[in-house]
């Protein structure tokens, strides 16, 4: 069924499979619109990114390569409220794709009422209208795609920062990015299910609920896997960390009943680390009871084997859409849920505290 391409064109009529796989030719067009910007100087402090969804996954990356590569501090947060420590020597990044979030644009005005310092990355709408009133630098992403489809140029700003305060993952991007794109070449529709591995792990996944498990420094991975599955193939899904799991979740896979309804995807760690024995054990356990999928990390470099499981979650995630015969890309359900909150009044709340 997924080798067949009218079926493709049928069911994704937008192209959001040549708009996921676009991932490498976006982070470089981003790349080059702010290189000569005024703010990319990292601060002193950390990093704060605020966002929702598809927006702030580009947090959760940057937080990874951060820690990984010894970089700036990232950290994330997805509340309408900014933790009371940021600082002054901090940089607060609000990233909305449409600019109309409202969690997002809540954190943005209380920044603004801190008189923290602040960028913004959007393709428009209230973030950009306030950025610009407000004299705050606002990084504008290209308009027209859905925001989980404009991860690349969401991420660059942040890889700008994280790049000028690391020569090592300065020195990786490139070298990531070709690599990026030749390995692409191996998920196209082109190349028929047995060779091609999102196609399998889709075939393996379809009627079943995905738990993916990610080692912590892939935990953004895991997570932006989970939401394409749920956004694209219109699917439940989960993440979950290992070894963590090991200490709680694996109770209920062994002893628990119907784990059959389930499908734990596994994103190996390298060979040579240090919890890669954990992950054999766990994925040895979890056969005795259901099928699992094992995806063994695609480089030893950690940005490109970042980039690389990103890219391979999303087409998966399209590829379940096709065989579920759902259009990956409206998302009517959030599209309610956020005209919900409109009408209820509950975006307008100026009450304190994180909930
Ligand atoms: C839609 C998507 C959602 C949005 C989220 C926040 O493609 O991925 O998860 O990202 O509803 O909206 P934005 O990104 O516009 O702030």
């Amino acid at each position: 069924m997924l080798d067949d391409p009218d079926r493709l064109s049928r069911i994704d009529p937008s192209e959001l499979m040549g708009t996921f796989s676009s991932l490498p030719e976006q982070i470089e067009e981003g790349l080059a619109g702010v290189r000569d910007a005024a703010w990319t100087h990292p601060p002193s402090g950390r990093v704060f990114v605020v966002g929702m969804g598809g927006s702030a996954i580009a947090g959760d990356l940057a937080h990874a390569l951060g820690r990984w590569y010894g970089g700036v501090e990232v950290q994330v947060t997805r509340t309408p409220r900014i933790p009371p420590y940021v600082g002054q020597e901090d940089l607060l990044i609000a990233i909305s794709y449409s600019g109309n979030t409202w969690e997002t644009l809540s954190a943005f005005r209380q920044a603004l009422g801190r008189d923290l310092s602040c960028l913004t990355v959007g393709s428009g709408g209230e973030l950009a209208e306030t950025s610009s009133t407000q004299g705050v630098p606002h990084v504008f992403v290209p308009p027209g795609f859905v925001p989980r489809a404009a991860l690349g140029y969401l991420l660059a700003p942040l890889l700008t920062l994280l790049a000028r305060s690391s020569t090592r993952l300065e020195k990786a991007l490139p070298g990531a990015l070709t690599d990026l794109g030749r390995i692409r070449e191996e998920w196209v529709p082109a190349v028929p299910t047995e060779e091609n591995p999102a196609k399998a792990i889709a075939t393996a996944l379809e009627g079943k609920v995905p738990i993916i498990y990610g080692p912590p420094p892939y935990a953004g991975v895991a997570r932006r896997w989970q939401t394409q599955l749920n956004e694209n193939a219109k699917t439940l899904a989960w993440h979950s960390i290992l070894p963590e799991a090991n200490h709680n979740e694996i109770v209920g896979w062994l002893e628990g009943s119907n784990p059959e309804r389930f499908a734990p995807v596994l994103l190996m760690p390298p060979s040579d680390s240090a919890i890669h024995a954990r992950f054999q054990h766990t994925l040895a356990l979890l056969e005795e009871r259901v099928p699992v999928t094992s995806v063994p990390l695609l480089s030893e470099d950690f940005v490109t084997g970042l980039l690389e499981l990103v890219l391979l979650g999303d087409l998966v995630s399209v590829y379940l859409a096709v065989l579920r015969g759902v259009d990956p890309r409206p998302v009517g359900s959030i599209d309610r849920l956020k005209a919900a909150n409109r009408e209820g009044g509950g975006e307008g709340s100026s009450a304190e505290g994180e909930i």
